[in-house]
């Protein structure tokens, strides 16, 4: 299965700000055991790349690096073991880095001509970041009908009560979001919590809309 069939077949994409790369394995545990064995690690913090490399190394999750910004990160982040890109935003240099690797770019676009400019570099699935500020679920659909073609992953001010809105959306590959991986709950080392968040989460993404 490619990258995004896999991110497709698992609707959601936990987003991942890790303060400490020793608790990477843990926090890897704790999404696995949750039924989600999904992560995008940012490159918000300097423990990004080790956290990558120690989650990938598992072998039992599908790693993707994000807030990648600069080509130089593409590089780390796949060096690392991560699978695929994301971007806050559509970078060519990002874009570009990615194709020469092979890996999956997943870059930010929340407006038409945005995502025109994404269409332009080979790109037919965009994060759409920041979901919440950036028009919700009503401006996924807007965009969705003159882009018949583009798959979209809704990230930012998604959450357990919002989240059915964007997946009903058939445009809609997958969600992203950080709330079943609160940055605290990992800094406290409770992976308990985080499981479960992750298991709640896994629960609504998968019942079917009404
Ligand atoms: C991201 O980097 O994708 C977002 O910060 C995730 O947004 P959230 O914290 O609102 O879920």
């Amino acid at each position: 299965m490619d990258v995004l069939s896999a991110l497709s077949a698992r609707r959601l994409v936990p987003v991942v700000v890790l303060d400490d790369a020793a608790y990477a394995d843990q926090l890897a545990g704790a999404l696995v055991e949750g039924g989600l064995p999904v992560a995008e690690v940012t490159f918000r913090t300097s423990a990004a790349e080790e956290a990558i490399r120690a989650m990938a190394d598992r072998g039992d999750m599908l790693i993707g690096a994000g807030t990648v910004l600069t080509p130089e990160q593409v590089d780390k982040a796949v060096a690392a073991g991560a699978s695929y890109v994301v971007s806050p935003g559509l970078s060519r240099a990002v874009v570009e880095r990615c194709h020469e690797h092979g890996v999956l770019a997943l870059p930010g676009a929340v407006t038409a001509t945005e995502i025109q400019a994404a269409l332009e570099l080979g790109i037919t699935t965009v994060k759409f970041f920041p979901a919440g500020t950036s028009g919700g679920a009503a401006a996924v659909k807007a965009l969705a009908a003159p882009f018949g073609d583009v798959q979209f992953v809704p990230t930012g001010g998604v959450n357990a009560k919002n989240l059915a809105e964007y997946l009903a959306i058939p445009a809609v590959a997958a969600v992203g979001g950080s709330w079943m991986v609160p940055r605290d709950r990992i800094k406290d080392g409770d992976f308990g919590a985080i499981a479960e968040l992750t298991a709640d989460a896994v629960a609504l993404a998968t019942t079917p809309s009404p």
